[in-house]
This record gives C-alpha cells, structure tokens and sequence, in this order.
C-alpha cells in the first residue's frame, strides 16, 4: 500500500480498537484523561501511541507524539488514516501541535476520524507551513 485509498476502503475499527488498547497504556496521573492513538501506515502496519504526562506539565507527550515515535523507530512509512480516542473511546481531535505533527508524517490526502466525520489532514491544517516549505 503506497497511497490513501478511498476512505470507505479503510477498516476503521480496528483502528479505533487499537487506539483503545492504546489508551489503556496511557501515563495521565494529572489531568486523569486518558487519550489513545493509532494509525495506518504505508507499509499496512498499524502504529498507535498514548499520552505521556509529566510532573512538568507542559513537556507532557500528547498520543499523537508517541505514536509519530512508533512510526519512526518501527515502521519509517508514512500515515496513512489516523484515529484518536478519548476515554470514553469517542474521537478526540488532535490538538493544534499535534495536527502539525501528523502533517509532518502524512501521506498526501491522510485521513483522520474527526468528530465531524472523515476528513483529511489537510483540511485539518490548511495552508499548512510543512517540509516541502523548506525546498
Ligand atoms: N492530549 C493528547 O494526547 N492529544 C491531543 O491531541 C490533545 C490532548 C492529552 C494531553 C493531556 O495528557 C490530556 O490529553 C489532557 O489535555
């Protein structure tokens, strides 16, 4: 699998069942809201992350990070679809740093789970200041 396909093509569930499993690995002690990612690669691999607080609180990983940590040690693909769930398993939207993130290891057209439906991540970050800005 190279591209994205068609968004009714992608299984979401077990997505959004990996992103669940993931947020039962989740550090929050602090904010006591548990939040999980997992994603689709290019490679057909399936990443998934969790968020990772810290006493510190603003050096607290987001799940998006964790995940990106995944692809990039395990996997090295692109993103393919991306879903995130909050701990009662219903979509969470990626924060503002977090979409730029994402946007970094998109594949062009990536599609996230929105609250709103299937969207792609550049209509999550439009106009978005990302690598093909620095050539
Ligand atoms: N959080 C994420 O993991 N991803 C987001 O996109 C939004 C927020 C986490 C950070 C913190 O541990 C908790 O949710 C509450 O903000």
């Amino acid at each position: 699998m190279g591209s994205v396909p068609d968004s009714k093509q992608i299984d979401w569930q077990p997505l959004i069942d990996a992103a669940i499993e993931a947020m039962g690995k989740s550090y929050s002690p602090y904010s006591k809201y548990p939040v999980g990612a997992a994603a689709l690669t290019t490679n057909g691999a399936v990443v998934s992350g969790c968020n990772i607080e810290n006493a510190s609180l603003g050096i607290t990983l987001c799940a998006e990070c964790s995940l990106v940590s995944d692809l990039v040690m395990n996997d090295g693909g692109k993103l393919v679809a991306f879903a995130c769930v909050d701990r009662d398993s219903n979509a969470l939207m990626p924060c503002g740093r977090c979409r730029q993130l994402l946007y970094e290891h998109a594949a062009p057209g990536m599609l996230l789970r929105s609250t709103s439906g299937i969207r792609t991540i550049e209509e999550m970050l439009p106009d978005a200041f990302g690598p093909e800005r620095l050539s």
